[in-house]
């Protein structure tokens, strides 16, 4: 256990310059494991190298794939091809990382071999019911006396391929179930009512798997065929649009601010807050766009913006599930109420997001409410109170959102520790501080 790390932030005006925020967590975390899988040299650039992604890292390498960095910071993945996947050699402790949780688990449902799974006391929390249940379907065999971390899995020697409607929208069990129908014989399908982020179907695609994608009108319906002989590929991680919001927000924020944020993922399945934020108002100008390894990225640009409350209607959440919390700091600093729907999820993240930023919120000043799964956040648009010390009970995005609060409220804003930034935006306080921040 790392000692707490408390960081605080004060009034900062005219954020300015240029910055590549880190790779996308969600994109750095598949290429790995997609890399450990097939046969051949992945090569991998602009891989986050966040605690998060490094606790894939050691997975699977523990299961038998080769995985090293070259002196330019391109990451080279061996993987094992058609031999397949190693037993691991020892509990995987995968820390804080719920997407290293779930689709590590949903990899080894297709193999026939016990792994141990355990991670730190926040992702003990989170609920693994949502996986166990279709991989047990599929002949992944369990014991978790709780439905949670830690837990053993075998897995199926010829899982049955099965088909399965997600009960709630989860990019991760998506995942982890199409993961599994890597081992099965046959056509394994997932049904998304509501759709989720798609960086699985499209990167397993690139890898050589045969993935269809049958989009209907209240549905969408993914099947992938199993036992596909997986290919290397040479993959460029785009940067993490759900790390971008915190600087993007920041500019919005703090007056006479100019910033551009360079190559970020605008993947319309991820890129639900920059939409809200332009209908708040907000100046967000993209530049650029492009297509890199098979994902669109932009340039953004974000200056000060005078911002109105509004209301966010549950179908926008799976675009910008992680985003909330920012949201929510934006939406502290708009004129009127904003109302964000459907945010049920939020619960069972690294924390529970929604009460927890109800706290930090009021604590700060600001008159914040929960009416069921909506948090509705009352701006006046003009800078809160802060001066409190907020609870980020192991949240990387409470901490940064926080942070950002307190470089326009009245008095300083604290966290009560900011170590677990590490897991997706190392370097976040310097990056932040490189742009005219005062966080220390
Ligand atoms: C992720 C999916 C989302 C998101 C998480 C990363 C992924 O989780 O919150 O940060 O990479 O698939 P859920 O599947 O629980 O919504």
């Amino acid at each position: 256990m790392t000692e707490p790390q408390k960081l605080s932030s004060s009034r900062s005006a005219g954020l300015s310059g240029d910055i590549i925020p880190p790779g996308d967590k969600s994109i750095s975390h598949r290429s790995i494991m997609l890399g450990g899988l097939a046969e051949g040299t992945t090569t991998i650039r602009g891989l986050l190298e966040g605690e998060d992604v490094l606790h894939t890292v050691t997975a699977l390498r523990s299961m038998g794939a080769d995985i090293r960095k070259d002196e330019r910071g391109v990451w080279h993945v061996t993987g094992v091809g058609p031999k397949g996947l190693d037993a691991p050699r020892e509990v995987l402790d995968v820390g804080n990382s719920g997407t290293s949780a779930r689709l590590l688990i949903g990899l080894c449902a297709g193999n026939p071999f016990t792994a141990h799974f355990t991670g730190d006391s926040s992702l003990r929390k989170r609920p693994m019911a949502r996986i166990i249940e279709p991989l047990a379907k599929m002949g992944a065999r369990f014991e978790s006396p709780d439905g949670k971390l830690p837990l053993s899995i075998t897995g199926a020697l010829n899982p049955t391929p099965i088909v399965y409607t997600l009960p709630v929208p989860s990019a991760q069990v998506k995942s982890a179930i199409l993961l599994a129908g890597l081992g099965a014989e046959g056509v394994t399908t997932v049904v998304e009512k509501i759709p989720t982020r798609d960086h699985s179907e499209n990167m397993l695609r690139s890898f050589g798997a045969t993935i269809s994608i049958d989009r209907r009108e209240d549905s969408e319906i993914i099947s992938i065929t199993g036992k596909p002989s997986l290919k290397a590929q040479n993959i460029a991680v785009p940067s993490d649009p759900s790390s971008a919001a915190f600087p993007l927000v920041a500019a919005l924020l703090c007056p006479d601010s100019k910033i551009t944020l360079r190559n970020i993922g605008i993947n319309p399945r991820r890129a639900g807050l920059f939409g809200v934020l332009r209908l708040m108002g907000a100046k967000i100008v993209e530049t650029n766009p492009r297509i890199e390894g098979g994902e669109p990225v932009a340039d953004l640009m974000a200056s000060t913006s005078e911002l109105s409350g509004i209301d966010v209607p549950p179908e926008r959440a799976p675009s910008m599930i992680d985003e909330y919390p920012i949201l929510a700091v934006a939406a502290a600093f708009a004129n009127g109420t904003t109302r964000m729907r459907g945010l049920g999820e939020l619960r069972v993240k690294e924390s529970d997001r929604l009460t927890l930023m109800a706290q930090g919120l009021s604590r700060c000043g600001i008159k914040v409410e929960i009416e069921g799964d909506d948090l509705l956040v009352h701006g006046t648009s003009r800078p809160p109170a802060g001066g409190a010390t907020i609870e980020t009970s192991m949240d990387h995005r409470i901490a940064m959102s926080f942070l950002v609060l307190g470089l326009q409220s009245q008095q300083m804003v604290t966290i009560d520790d900011g170590s677990f930034i590490a897991t997706s935006f190392p370097g976040f306080a310097a990056m932040m501080n490189g742009l005219g921040a005062h966080m220390a």
